[in-house]
């Protein structure tokens, strides 16, 4: 049996194999243009397909990398011995090329019109593992053009028991998450029942392969289908599409979180809700801290609910006045995350790894070391909203299969609706940093009746504090517990990739206006803090947009004259900083005056009113 393996084996090996540790392949010739574009990322039953576009000039001919997944259970793969070399070895299926996968890719591929979707020839192919880890790599199997390689692992089973009793020692709680459950200790002696999965995320496959004519290589980790995560996130700009015929409707307001609700303006009655991306906190309570072999770092995971058929009726429910025919999810199709600045140094959140299905997805909370880990389980789930306010999704989702061709881009927060206090940032530390790097104010948070969250960066109550400053204290930021201005620094870190601004005020006699604008973003400081938003939302109770005027500015203060007038607005006229252009139309840190009109005083100017403010605040979405 073994030795009629083994030669099999070298028949195989004919073609490829390496056994080389962390060799990297460059089998392509320098010469080689690049033609191939990449296109997307798919899923196909949690298998992730590279798609790449041949650069033909009658539309696009899509070239699918190798899957390089790992499609069976490795709960049924076991130890095998080899009598001749003396080895313990497991031998696991990988899937390559699979013809169901292709169809399934083509099908996604609709919208892109291409004219073939084919798996790109594989030439050269090399594997390696890292060298930390208890498992080498024996060999690599595979004919070209079959659908299945078979990938040997060899253990090491003196380093393997090291490693476990380097685990045991350290006392640390990792051992379940690690170890097998069924893993026995015989006389001293080792029986794995099954390879650890985790392991499998150290095994690099490199290959090069060409498509029309030209070379490429790629190099991608295994995936692991059973795993089913699969990390969302790859695309060309260039083919994303657009739906034009969605509207966005309201808000919906789930236990925990909350959702946007479009309408389909061709289809009557028919509604679209984003993928949820809300967190499932309770998922963490029975988590331990994991160890990510290949980062070398601690992590958590943690459970996030993308869509949900319980939530499904909760949807419906909220939309009955407007008597839905019927009521989809998107597809989620890619997700950028950007942590605030505050927060990135003390962990990192991983990519977004979403289910096969699409229905749930995970994320990896990535922390120097498991002390770190644990402190932050603690304070998650001690106050969850607190980590959320600072993480930015920038999310694309496809309509449903009827508007294939379309898609909507969103840039949206974090949507968990937070519990709780509203003003609540003491038991996270990062949090609570931010707090004080913004000068021990009250940068206090705010819920409106629709379920959204809002920090609030400006606020002017009582004319307290003078908003007469200079570069250095705009800058850093300045004020008390209610009259504010929590600093340029931070407002950029805050709106980095584009937010949600709100603009409350209230008037003389009591009126309260409000406006809001999308894609809101102040630079850094090497632009002079510019600040920039996309539009002006429907949402608001004011029709004109008196902040175009100071829309692409840099910011001035009485010191520092970024404007765009022969003198310097601030400095001449305003005496606080701002936005200013020539010089201005609204003046938010403008002279607390009641009813006084002129351009040093607190005013907006709503057409060719001039209106004085009794209070003032500026937030952003969170
Ligand atoms: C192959 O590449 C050439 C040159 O870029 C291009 O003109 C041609 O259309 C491509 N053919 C296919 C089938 O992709
Ligand atoms: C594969 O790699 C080997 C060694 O690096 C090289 O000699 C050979 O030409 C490559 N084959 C192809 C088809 O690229
Ligand atoms: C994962 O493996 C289990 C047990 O073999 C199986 O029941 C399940 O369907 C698999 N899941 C996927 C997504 O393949
Ligand atoms: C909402 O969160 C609370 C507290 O974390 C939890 O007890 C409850 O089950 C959650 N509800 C849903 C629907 O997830
Ligand atoms: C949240 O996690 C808990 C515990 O893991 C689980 O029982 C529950 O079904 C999850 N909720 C959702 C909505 O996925
Ligand atoms: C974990 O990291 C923190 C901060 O880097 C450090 O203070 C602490 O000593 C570390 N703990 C362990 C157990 O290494
Ligand atoms: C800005 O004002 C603060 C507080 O009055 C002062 O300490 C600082 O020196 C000023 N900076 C400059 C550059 O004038
Ligand atoms: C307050 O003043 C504004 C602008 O002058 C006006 O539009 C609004 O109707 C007034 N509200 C009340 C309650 O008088």
């Amino acid at each position: 049996m073994q030795l009629f393996q083994l030669r099999v084996s070298a028949a195989l090996a004919l073609l490829l194999c390496s056994l080389a540790a962390g060799r990297q392949v460059s089998q392509c010739a320098p010469a080689d243009s690049p033609r191939l574009r990449f296109v997307a990322q798919l899923s196909v039953n949690g298998c992730a397909l590279f798609v790449h576009d041949t650069g033909a000039s009658d539309g696009p001919h899509l070239a699918v990398e190798p899957l390089m997944c790992v499609t069976d259970s490795l709960r049924g793969i076991v130890p095998r011995f080899d009598f001749i070399t003396q080895q313990l070895y497991f031998s696991v299926p990988v899937l390559m090329r699979d013809a169901g996968m292709l169809a399934e890719a083509q099908r996604q591929l609709r919208h892109l019109s291409p004219r073939s979707v084919s798996f790109a020839t594989v030439t050269n192919i090399s594997v390696s593992a890292d060298t930390r880890s208890s498992i080498r790599v024996l060999s690599f199997l595979w004919t070209p053009n079959e659908p299945i390689a078979t990938l040997r692992l060899r253990i090491d089973e003196n380093k393997f028991h090291s490693f476990i009793r380097a685990l045991r020692m350290s006392k640390l709680n990792l051992l379940k998450n690690i170890v097998p459950s069924d893993f026995k200790w015989i006389k001293g002696q080792s029986h794995l029942n099954y390879l650890p999965m985790e392991t499998l995320q150290n095994v690099r496959l490199s290959a090069s392969i060409i498509s029309n004519g030209s070379c490429h290589d790629i190099q991608s980790r295994i995936m692991l289908q059973n795993d089913s995560f699969i990390e969302v996130g790859l695309y060309r700009k260039k083919f994303l599409p657009v739906c034009r015929q969605l509207r966005f409707s309201r808000y919906v307001n789930l236990e925990n979180c909350s959702a946007r609700a479009h309408q389909r303006l061709d289809i009557k009655g028919h509604f679209l809700i984003e993928p949820l991306l809300c967190h499932n906190i309770s998922s963490l309570s029975s988590e331990s801290v994991r160890y990510d072999y290949s980062r070398d770092m601690h992590y958590l995971k943690l459970d996030l609910v993308l869509q949900d058929e319980a939530t499904r009726d909760a949807v419906r429910t909220q939309l009955a006045d407007l008597s839905p025919r019927s009521v989809d999810f998107m597809r989620l199709w890619t997700a950028e995350r950007s942590v605030s600045s505050s927060l990135s140094a003390r962990f990192e959140v991983g990519p977004l790894m979403a289910s096969a299905d699409w229905r749930s997805a995970q994320l990896r909370l990535l922390c120097g070391n498991w002390t770190e880990c644990r402190d932050l389980k603690s304070a998650l789930l001690a106050e969850p909203s607190d980590l959320w306010r600072h993480v930015q999704w920038r999310v694309t989702s496809l309509v449903a299969e009827q508007c294939l061709s379309k898609s909507s881009r969103i840039t949206s927060s974090w949507r968990m609706k937070p519990p709780g206090r509203a003003d609540s940032c003491s038991s996270l530390k990062p949090c609570a940093r931010l707090q004080r790097a913004s000068a021990r104010r009250t940068a206090a948070f705010q819920m409106l009746p629709d379920g959204r969250w809002f920090l609030k960066i400006q606020q002017r109550l009582t004319g307290r504090v003078s908003f007469q400053r200079n570069w250095t204290e705009y800058e850093t930021g300045f004020g008390d517990g209610t009259d504010f201005w929590i600093g340029l620094s931070a407002i950029h870190s805050l709106s980095q990739g584009g937010v949600t601004l709100r603009v409350e005020m209230k008037l003389g006699n009591g009126s309260e206006l409000h406006a809001e604008y999308a894609g809101f973003q102040v630079g850094d400081a090497s632009t002079g803090y510019r600040m920039t938003y996309r539009e002006m939302l429907r949402v608001r109770s004011v029709s004109i947009d008196s902040l175009e005027h100071h829309k692409g500015m840099r910011f001035s203060t009485m010191d520092r004259d970024n404007d765009e007038a022969s003198d310097s607005c601030s400095n001449q006229r305003v005496k606080g900083g701002w936005w200013f252009n020539e010089c201005l139309y609204v003046n938010p840190n403008g002279i607390f005056k009641l009813h006084f009109i002129g351009l040093k005083y607190m005013i907006w100017t709503y057409g060719s009113a001039i209106l004085s403010l009794r209070e003032m605040r500026l937030m952003l979405q969170i």
